[in-house]
């Protein structure tokens, strides 16, 4: 079905149709402050931005997905980890459920390796990413500055010996809240 499907780094001649792409997979989504796409533009040129981590989903020459890991902190008062977000994953309606956010989420999380990160955090959908190895932040004492439910919080390691104890209070990069 994807066999047509290319992932590849986001250029810039792809921030209009990812701007519209992002904008129209959220349009009905119930936990949505519908701006995601703005939240790409902010993050976009923000020091917590990774070229490498800016992916789209390409059918047929047509933008289908796209999604944006950036780096945040996580500071236990004392020691500060690395560590990366991932906000959004998108799929545009028309092709969603034909395995694109799957491959999304795998491509991101193989180069992030590469780069040498260790894990990924996130806020979403608790039946969708534990397929992707994600577990809640509170088993390894990962605090998120959100007040929402333990299950919506969750990481994925990606490298247990470069982890190590990771834990604390996520700092997300100033971007998200402007
Ligand atoms: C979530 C999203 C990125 C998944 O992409 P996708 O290409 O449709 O997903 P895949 O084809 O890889 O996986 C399909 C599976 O995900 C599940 N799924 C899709 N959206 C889901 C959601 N919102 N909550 C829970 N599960 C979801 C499907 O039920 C399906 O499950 P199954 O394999 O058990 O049948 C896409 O649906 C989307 O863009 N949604 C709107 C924006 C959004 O919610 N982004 C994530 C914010 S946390």
């Amino acid at each position: 079905m994807n066999s047509h499907l290319i992932i590849r780094q986001e250029e810039t001649k792809d921030h209009k149709a990812v701007f519209n792409l992002v904008k129209e997979a959220f349009a009905a989504m119930e936990h949505s402050d519908h701006k995601e796409q703005y939240l790409v533009e902010r993050l976009r040129n923000s020091d917590a931005f990774i070229p490498e981590l800016s992916l789209v989903a390409e059918i047929d020459g047509q933008i289908a997905g796209y999604i944006l890991l950036t780096r945040l902190a996580v500071k236990d008062g004392i020691r500060q980890f690395l560590s990366l977000a991932l906000a959004p994953v998108a799929v545009h309606p028309a092709f969603q459920n034909k395995g694109i956010g799957r491959s999304l989420i795998e491509h991101a999380h193989h180069i992030a390796d590469n780069l040498g990160y260790s894990s990924v955090i996130l806020l979403g959908h608790a039946d969708y990413y534990p397929r992707f190895g994600y577990v809640p932040t509170v088993q390894y004492g990962i605090k998120l500055p959100f007040d929402v439910p333990d299950e919506n919080c969750m990481v994925k390691v990606l490298n247990p010996d470069t982890f190590g104890d990771t834990k604390g209070i996520v700092e997300y990069p100033g971007a998200f809240f402007e």
